[in-house]
């Protein structure tokens, strides 16, 4: 556990993060689950690798007692878009991922402004796994689902501002 005197405000940018990359674990472990093609099976074990360190990092920055209260209802929700993201087909996952990743990456963006040093450096690195995910599952979805991409973004970001809050 890294000993930094965060603000509130900083200490509600990191609680959105624990909660989103609470959730980015499970969406590739919902997967995981019942995925059954080997190359969405490679895609989703070679992504949860690094979602896996990307939330043990902000877990080493973030002490229980300031991650989300919500944090259970985050795992259900990654679980369960991860699950439908394999029953829609291929390019439903893979879309899915793409606007999901597009999503965290601006997230990260927007929070660099807010932090410095080691912290500030931790949330580039992430920026550019996340973005490397999204050029990956963009590059793999040979159609895009622009409605339920839009929904995907409007969920996201009802999760950052209900997990920024408590
Ligand atoms: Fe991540
Ligand atoms: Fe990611």
């Amino acid at each position: 556990m890294l000993k930094i005197d965060f603000s509130p405000q900083q200490l509600s940018l990191l609680r959105s993060d624990h909660a989103g990359e609470l959730g980015a674990v499970n969406i590739y472990k919902g997967i995981l689950w019942c995925a059954r093609d080997p190359a969405v099976v490679a895609f989703a074990n070679c992504h949860l690798e690094v979602e896996s360190k990307h939330l043990a990092s902000v877990e080493s920055l973030l002490i229980p007692k300031h991650r989300s209260t919500f944090s259970p209802l985050w795992v259900v929700a990654g679980r369960a878009l991860g699950l439908m993201a394999v029953v829609g087909g291929k390019n439903f996952l893979f879309s899915t991922i793409a606007s999901v990743e597009e999503f965290v990456v601006e997230h990260y963006k927007q929070q660099l402004p807010f932090f410095s040093g080691t912290v500030q450096d931790l949330l580039k690195e992430m920026m550019v796994d996340e973005n490397t995910h999204r050029e990956d599952a963009a590059h793999r979805s040979s159609r895009r689902h622009m409605l339920w991409e839009i929904l995907i973004k409007k969920g996201c970001g009802l999760a950052v501002s209900a997990s920024s809050k408590c």
